[in-house]
């Protein structure tokens, strides 16, 4: 049993406790005024005097609203959107061909290829919904150059159901895919669908 308790079960009041009794008793209970604990009352402080100048800036003052600063944040979101668009729109036949050299490109090639162009042109490229990729013949390329399918393959031809590719993949894929794609030309897939466009390779 706890020693704080008499006989009667009673409450005692503890020598050094009895400056913190409230003078309210109800049918024998009574309350000990605590002081807060130090940290606690520490944090109201901070966070009182933290209040005033927050107060004066965002109430008073012209600091920015929510809405301002969210307005700026979306701002500046669209400014590097369009930078990284115009970068990708951007084709570099340097950078083009010392990238697509390398080994991690001819594997990311495939796996974009797979991933992103082989529901609707076969992973051999033999066509389906999309054109076939391995013959002579093509609707949108005029001459069998990099750059060609690459900025077709970035602004696609929604209209007839390709998509514009520079929205959705970043430089490196479409670059890695643009090569793999060029690679299919010449191959021999499972199913070809016919020729469509004009014959460009003689
Ligand atoms: C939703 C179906 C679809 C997907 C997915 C798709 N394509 Fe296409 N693609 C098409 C269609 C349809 C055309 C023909 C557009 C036309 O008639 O102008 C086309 C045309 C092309 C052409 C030009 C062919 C030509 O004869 O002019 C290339 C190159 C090409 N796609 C590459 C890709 C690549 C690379 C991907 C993946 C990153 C891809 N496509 C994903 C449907 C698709």
């Amino acid at each position: 049993m706890s020693n704080n308790k008499d006989s009667n079960q009673k409450n005692i009041v503890l020598e050094d406790e009895k400056d913190l009794v409230l003078d309210h008793d109800y049918d024998g209970i009574q309350e000990l005024n605590h002081p807060l604990p130090g940290w606690w009352s520490g944090i109201w402080a901070l966070s009182f005097i933290f209040c005033i100048p927050y107060f004066m800036y965002y109430v008073l003052m012209d600091g920015p609203t929510l809405r301002e600063t969210y307005n700026k944040d979306m701002e500046e979101m669209q400014k590097i959107i369009e930078a990284e668009a115009a970068n990708t729109a951007n084709f570099d036949i340097e950078v083009y061909n010392k990238y697509v050299a390398t080994d991690s490109a001819k594997e990311l090639g495939h796996t974009v290829f797979v991933e992103n162009c082989a529901a609707c042109h076969l992973e051999d490229g033999g066509g389906d919904i999309g054109p076939n990729l391995t013959d002579d013949f093509w609707i949108n390329i005029k001459e069998f150059k990099p750059e060609n399918f690459y900025k077709f393959v970035v602004h696609g031809n929604e209209d007839m159901g390709m998509p514009a590719w520079g929205d959705i993949l970043s430089k490196e894929d479409i670059m890695a895919v643009t090569s793999h794609v060029m690679n299919l030309h010449g191959t021999t897939p499972a199913k070809a669908k016919e020729p469509q466009g004009e014959k460009i390779i003689e």
